[in-house]
């Protein structure tokens, strides 16, 4: 259907919208892919110590999913609102403004989930939150976070929504193989450091 190919148009184009490098533009923190990890999140934000930026982006990246999740399902249905929620993530890791190098999603996904089902996304966050707490290695907290959404999907009663927790689990893992060696060698950094 025509309106399911619209949707997802515009919410990739929506999801595409960097606003890690938004706002350190707006706050005057410089070129964000030349700090830290270089990535775009809410994380690298937070390595200029900026808390404020960092939380902006942290909500808006979020928000992105959130909204082409919702307003999909106002406006089309349910099955639209997967397709959006799915494009708007797509968008993040490959956006069209950014010459389709993005950023590793995890914001846009626990935003994504929170709309989509919503219990879904409290555990995905409470997940996030407690390995965080624990071992201060935001991109640990995402990788297992993402591994046990689809679990939560299945658990929580939402098992139309397994296949595409799945879906975003394995693009997110992609997106951490640096990260991943990073831990693995013990050389990632914690939240807030500069590394
Ligand atoms: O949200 C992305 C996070 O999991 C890792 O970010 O900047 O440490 O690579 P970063």
């Amino acid at each position: 259907r025509e309106i399911l190919i619209l949707v997802a148009i515009l919410a990739y184009l929506l999801g595409s919208v960097p606003f890690g490098i938004v706002m350190a533009r707006v706050f005057g923190l410089g070129d964000l892919r030349k700090i830290g990890s270089g990535n775009i999140g809410a994380t690298n934000v937070l390595r200029t110590g900026n808390k404020l930026a960092a939380f902006l982006t942290l909500v808006l990246d979020a928000g992105k999913g959130g909204i082409a999740v919702l307003v999909a399902r106002a406006m089309v249905g349910e099955d639209a609102a997967q397709i959006a929620g799915f494009a708007a993530f797509v968008g993040h890791l490959f956006p069209a403004y950014l010459g389709f190098r993005g950023g590793k999603g995890v914001a846009t996904f626990l935003g994504t989930l929170l709309a989509l089902a919503f219990p879904v996304g409290v555990m995905a966050c409470a997940t996030w939150l407690i390995v965080a707490l624990i071992t201060r290695y935001s991109s640990l907290s995402a990788l297992v976070a993402a591994a046990l959404s689809p679990v939560w999907a299945t658990l929580l009663g939402h098992p139309d929504k397994t296949t595409l927790c799945a879906a975003l689990t394995i693009l997110i893992l992609m997106r951490h193989h640096e990260n991943i060696q990073r831990l693995l060698k013990g050389e990632e950094t914690k939240i807030g450091k500069k590394g």
